[in-house]
């Protein structure tokens, strides 16, 4: 640990470290000598959005038809954008510090099929391999994407598996599409993973395989079991550039919804986006996305949990997947359970690395009291990991306290917790939240 720390180049990098070693609540903000993404990578990058949401319309018709819910947008599955001043206020209230009054969120609670942000690229990924698999099959593909609802096709794809290993909302996004589709699907889930999502999965026809050790291993064992079997494909969460590319979208499709809410973006009004961070996949891929349209007038940041600063490590020593938090002594569950990894990709920190603006870390009781706000100012229903948005509004603006351009904060899951989870999340959250915060 020390030698990690030694390694660092300036004092505010060495108080960051000193923050995530000890779990307490901190912010970072990587300057000029944090390590910047690999280029390379980065040119392939364009075509694989473009051919992501090129799939996601060709596919339109058919999710349309499964899912009636995304029948408003034609079959695309997006969320709405929502402006939240009432509980911009509460949560300044609540933790005495300014929040921008200009806060927006972005509904990814409430996407289609698996109702959080893991639905982009998890059924991005589900579509791409359901048309190789097709190929391989010889099915005829020109009626359109219809045709995997005719029976010889789904029995031709349950000869074919998809492996996934998760913390949760990866496995039901994967496992729900791909179930629907006609694959079989096993999910790996890690001992974070909550028992309403396990049921839901076997309620859909989904193997779950239950493990009794952190993320990282759970995938590992999904990976080797996937290796295993000729007529599996792996959906890696450390190293796929088909999530990636599912997610990107995201960030392309926001500007048309920021100008349909005339929310101006340019270099006087910067958009800082704050994004939930688990293995870095979800927010690196919007993150890529936003910046593909804005520029350097969009400002992304990471929120992990204070036990869990995966990312945000690796980012700060620069050894991204070299590096776990249990080599700071950090590792403790989370009811963040979304976030909970302890190790991050390093093909996103090598990738997008450079475009993110500030990293912050939040304690689990904050996201209990924020849940309660969310929920009682506003009516939004939201898993823990879904708040940690919410709590790092305006960390980047000390020194610019006038900045009028909008912020984001991401909501990315809960539209499918049981009403039981929520209301003992609820109540919980709500014992937390200072007397007077809630009338
Ligand atoms: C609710 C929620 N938010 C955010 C994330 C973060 O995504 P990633 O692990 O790709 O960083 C996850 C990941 O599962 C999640 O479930």
């Amino acid at each position: 640990m020390q030698t990690l720390r030694d390694a660092l180049s300036s004092d505010r990098d060495r108080a960051a470290f000193d923050d995530l070693s000890a779990g307490r609540p901190t912010v970072w903000i990587p300057g000029d000598a944090a390590p910047t993404g690999d280029g390379e990578t980065l040119t392939d990058l364009p075509a694989l959005v473009d051919r992501a949401e090129a799939r996601f319309r060709w596919f339109a018709p058919l999710i349309e038809e499964l899912f009636p819910g995304t029948r408003e947008l034609g079959g695309i599955i997006e969320s709405p954008l929502t402006k939240v001043s009432a509980l911009s206020d509460a949560l300044s209230q609540e933790f005495g510090r300014p929040v921008p009054r200009n806060l927006w969120v972005k509904r990814d609670d409430v996407l289609a099929v698996s109702g959080s942000v893991k639905s982009r690229g998890g059924i991005h990924e589900v579509l791409e391999t359901a048309l190789t698999v097709a190929a391989d099959l010889g099915v005829d593909l020109s009626p359109g994407p219809t045709v995997f609802l005719e029976r010889p096709v789904r029995e031709k794809m349950a000869t074919r598996r998809i492996v996934v290993g998760s913390t949760g909302n990866l496995g039901m996004s994967i496992g729900l599409m791909g179930a629907v589709l006609g694959f079989s699907v096993t999910v790996h889930m890690s001992h974070d993973a909550k028992q309403w999502k396990k049921d839901k999965l076997r309620n859909s026809g989904v193997e779950v395989v239950e493990h009794d050790t952190d993320f990282t291993e759970a995938v590992h064992a999904g990976r080797r079991a996937a290796d295993a079997d000729p007529r599996a494909h792996f959906i890696d969460d450390e190293n796929s550039r088909s999530l990636f590319a599912g997610y990107a979208v995201a960030g392309r499709r926001l500007v048309g919804q920021l100008a349909a809410a005339s929310v101006q973006v340019d270099e006087e009004h910067p958009l800082t986006v704050y994004l939930p961070c688990g293995i870095g996949g979800a927010p690196g891929g919007i993150t890529y996305g936003l910046s593909t349209v804005f520029g350097d007038n969009v400002r992304c940041v990471f929120v992990e949990p204070v036990s869990m600063p995966a990312f945000m490590l690796g980012r700060l020593t620069g050894l991204d997947d070299g590096v776990s938090v249990t080599d700071i002594g950090r590792g403790e569950l989370t009811v963040a359970d979304g976030l909970a990894v302890g190790r991050p990709s390093g093909f996103v920190g090598a990738t997008v690395g450079g475009l993110i603006a500030g990293y912050a870390t939040v304690t689990d009781d904050d996201l209990m009291r924020a849940l309660a706000l969310a929920y009682d100012i506003s009516a939004l229903p939201l898993e823990p990991s879904a708040c940690a948005g919410l709590l790092a509004a305006g960390c980047l603006e000390e020194g610019e306290p006038d900045n009028p351009g909008a912020h984001i904060a991401w909501l990315t899951g809960g539209s499918l917790m049981p009403d039981h989870e929520f209301a003992v999340l609820l109540e919980a959250g709500r014992r937390m939240v200072t007397a007077g915060t809630i009338s």
